[in-house]
């Protein structure tokens, strides 16, 4: 077994794992990334499909998320606005489908109403939440302990208003239903991107996209932290740590993939939380670790990808924008490359429609999604020329998408917990950030926190 010696080890070469690994490696200390993949980029993923370029995973940056502008900028990367001219098409419970603009959906005077005052409840609400600290406000445990959808059902007897403003945590966030987790867990959501009006306003949340996609962040800084020190296909199996040697010795872990064994200072455990129970830990970890690492979970949503010979919905004077929580893609938007002629459409099918669909056939899988985008833009839909469903449940080394969220009662239970060390081992990734909660934004804070908090500790710098 090849011996390897590094200040600092990560596991995961993801936004999070390789913006702690070039901070690090800025401030002097060497790193070693080990990757299970045999890419870079984790949950962003750029890659062609019968000759057409999608972003499989991550694509939008929204302008809240200065950690990833700041990015951006730092490497160099251009970004475009997402298409937006035009109207909006929204799809009432009876199945037709109704031309808008703006925010709210044509829904009638008083679910319009009532969607105005459930957004004012909300935004109330997110504004005295501190996304850093949820756990800390005065009623954490009272809105922990009661799940979105009963919350809603004691706001509001506006079914289609409660529908409506569920879809913009459950389906569109959490990808999760609305009845499995809090209300505190949507409060952080919202409060993470700034406020729950920002979560109705796709120009704000699905602003801008990456010329050449988003993945490029992670590729550029591993380019930076350099291919010597990220090794692909190296899943991490064991960690062996001691709870007597202060962390930053050098040897207080030793990292074990199948060919290799480093030992290092500390470890950056990069990973989504669903996925801690795959490395065993020798000697265990906590038990309350063992617990917290139980109560969160990964999400499920399909982002699907349609191409056209040309963006027809943009002739008929349609945006691309679709809402409906009564259909089977619940949003859907004008995904068109930079400077491509070709029109592309992305949709997304999530939590119990997902569930259902995956255990159709594919084709009927692909008739009943391409049917619903038909709903939204007419039967045009129905023909596309490349026709692509990401499929990250089955990624062994994420399991999910788009990220992890407590169970009812988890984030007041153990949301600080998640954020302490254990010895030697920090743990982190978008999953566990405030701001950007989710997101690549959230991923680089994570990612930029973890090495301070390194740095803070390391002998040169006392
Ligand atoms: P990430 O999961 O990316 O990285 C973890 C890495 O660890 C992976 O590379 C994995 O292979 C590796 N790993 C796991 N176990 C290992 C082991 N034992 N040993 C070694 N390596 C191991 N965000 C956004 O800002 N805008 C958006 O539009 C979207 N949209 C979106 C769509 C879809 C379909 C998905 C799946 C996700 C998004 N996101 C998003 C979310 C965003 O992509 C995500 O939050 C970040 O990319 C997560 O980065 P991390 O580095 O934290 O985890």
């Amino acid at each position: 077994m090849e011996k390897i010696e590094r200040d600092v080890v990560i596991v995961g070469a993801g936004a999070t794992g390789l913006t702690a690994a070039h901070r690090l490696q800025q401030a002097g200390k060497s790193v070693l990334v080990l990757e299970a993949r045999d890419r870079i980029g984790g949950r962003l993923w750029t890659d062609h499909i019968d000759g057409q370029l999608y972003e499989i995973g991550g694509q939008w940056v929204s302008p809240d998320q200065t950690a990833l502008i700041d990015m951006l900028d730092e490497l160099g990367l251009d970004t475009y606005s997402r298409y937006r001219e035009g109207e909006s098409v929204y799809v009432s419970p009876d199945g037709t489908a109704h031309r808008f603009t703006g925010d709210i959906f044509p829904a009638g005077a008083t679910t319009e109403a009532e969607l105005e005052r459930l957004i004012g409840v909300l935004d109330g609400l997110v504004a005295e939440i501190d996304p850093a600290a949820p756990w800390e406000h005065p009623r954490a445990s009272e809105f922990d302990h009661i799940s979105f959808t009963l919350w809603l059902e004691q706001q509001s007897d506006d079914a289609e208003a409660r529908d409506n403003i569920a879809l913009f945590i459950a389906d569109a966030m959490l990808t999760k239903p609305a009845h499995s987790f809090s209300l505190l867990q949507a409060l952080l959501m919202a409060a993470s991107a700034g406020s729950f009006s920002h979560l109705v306003d796709a120009d704000f949340i699905l602003d801008k996209r990456v010329v050449g996609g988003l993945q490029q962040v992670p590729l550029a800084l591993g380019e930076r932290v350099g291919a010597e020190n990220v090794l692909l296909g190296r899943p991490v199996r064991r960690i062996e740590w001691s709870e007597t040697a202060a962390p930053g010795t050098p040897g207080a872990v030793r990292v074990l993939t199948d060919e290799l064994e480093v030992t290092a200072g500390h470890v950056i455990v990069a990973v989504p939380p669903n996925l801690y129970n795959r490395i065993e830990y020798a000697p265990n970890l906590p038990r309350l670790r063992q617990q917290l690492q139980q109560h969160q979970s990964l999400g499920l949503v399909i982002k699907v990808h349609a191409t056209y010979p040309t963006p027809f919905w943009r002739a008929a004077g349609l945006s691309g924008t679709a809402f409906s929580p009564y259909q089977l893609v619940h949003e859907a938007y004008d995904n068109t490359n930079f400077g491509e002629e070709q029109g592309t459409l992305v949709g997304f099918v999530s939590d119990e429609k997902a569930d259902a669909v995956f255990r159709l056939p594919a084709e009927e899988r692909k008739r009943r999604i391409l049917t619903s985008l038909a709903a939204y833009y007419g039967p045009e839909a129905l023909s596309p020329t490349v026709y692509y469903e990401s499929d990250w449940a089955a990624e062994e080394w994420t399991q999910g998408a788009y990220a992890a969220s407590f169970d009812l009662g988890g984030l007041t239970r153990y949301g600080a917990l998640q954020l302490e060390p254990v010895g030697p081992i920090r743990f982190g990734s978008s999953d566990l950030a405030a701001e950007g909660y989710q997101h690549v934004d959230g991923a680089i804070r994570v990612g930029a926190r973890l090495a301070a908090e390194i740095l803070a500790e390391s002998p040169a710098a006392q």
